[in-house]
């Protein structure tokens, strides 16, 4: 509804539409206007508004075009070379076709809008415009491809840190890399590598995060697992500065993983943000279903769970269940 009342003002560019018309043509209220109305001033849209005249409006929120992302950005490579789109179907498969033709370390590909969205586990991911960060970073790690889930863990725990100094809450890691707050999914990560045995040629962290939505704006299956910052925190957040500081959290986190002593360090940290350890957890591994307590995280990042009956068993990557946590009771 939010988006036909912003395109409703968009095609009257810069006329002045009454309450009234927007309501009939909307089908609500015109207090139900004027609540969107307000939520969209929220998102950052300058919209006008007249007793006689009505609604216009004047201008919309940031962009997350290369210029507007790049003017104060303080990395050394991450986001040099940032490719947006208004929309996109995925920015991951964008990124892998240009990761492909030997485009720089730490590219960015972004989007306001993706249409076909990917998940983890070859599931969609919800991704409408305005509200939102769909991004993905091309990078090409001297690592080995078993070590490549490591740099997922690395990818959450920049996000969880960005959250949490742009937006001012603790957000919660569920291992290796959903971002929670609330017990709700505030970021997913869909991290696709293309390697030889013993050599990446690239991987591509693709990160979505749900930024401005509000509860409408899921549809009702997703309401129950997701939520966005700004539902948590009643603020808005400008996406451009959340990017920046992902940014430059990522390049921080990545080149100091590569130092053991600033890794364990990382790791450190990392628990902290863990919302599985010492949780009960159910995991689905080599087909085989793993119940217990999630006890550690190793410094490669490795899940250990102890089963009831007092085995450890050391999980590498896959599906974890944390009890409490949508849908696992
Ligand atoms: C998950 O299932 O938790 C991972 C979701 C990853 C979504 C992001 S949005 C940017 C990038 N492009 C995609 O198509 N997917 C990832």
């Amino acid at each position: 509804m939010k988006a036909q009342i912003l395109k409703a003002l968009k095609e009257g560019s810069e006329q002045y539409i009454s309450g009234e018309e927007l309501s009939n043509r909307m089908g609500v209220s015109r207090t139900a206007i004027w609540k969107y109305i307000a939520a969209l001033r929220e998102e950052g849209y300058d919209i006008e508004s007249s007793p006689r005249k009505g609604y216009r409006l004047i201008s919309s929120p940031e962009i997350l075009s290369a210029e507007e992302i790049q003017a104060e950005l303080s990395t050394k490579f991450f986001g040099k070379e940032i490719i947006y789109f208004d929309t996109v179907t995925s920015t991951n498969t964008i990124a892998k076709e240009i990761a492909g033709k030997d485009c720089q370390d730490g590219t960015v590909v972004i989007a306001d809008q993706q249409t076909g969205g990917k998940g983890r586990l070859g599931r969609n991911w919800s991704s409408p415009p305005h509200t939102g960060i769909w991004m993905s970073i091309v990078l090409r790690p001297d690592i080995l491809p078993f070590q490549a889930p490591f740099i997922t863990i690395l990818a959450a725990l920049a996000v969880a840190r960005s959250i949490k100094q742009v937006a001012q809450i603790a957000p919660k890691i569920k291992w290796p890399n959903d971002i929670i707050l609330n017990r709700k999914k505030v970021c997913g990560i869909l991290t696709e590598m293309s390697a030889e045995i013993e050599r990446i040629n690239y991987i591509v962290v693709g990160i979505g995060i749900n930024v401005n939505m509000d509860a409408e704006d899921f549809s009702p299956e997703i309401r129950e697992m997701a939520t966005s910052i700004k539902m948590v925190t009643g603020q808005a957040v400008q996406r451009k500065v959340l990017v920046r500081k992902i940014l430059e959290n990522f390049e921080e986190i990545y080149v100091n993983a590569n130092n053991s002593n600033l890794k364990n360090e990382l790791m450190d940290e990392y628990r902290k943000y863990s919302l599985t350890l010492g949780s009960r957890v159910k995991v689905v591994y080599k087909n085989q279903e793993i119940k217990g307590t999630a006890v550690e995280v190793t410094d490669e990042g490795e899940l250990i769970i102890e089963t009831d009956d007092g085995v450890k068993q050391k999980i590498m990557s896959g599906e974890v269940s944390v009890r409490g946590i949508y849908g696992y009771v």
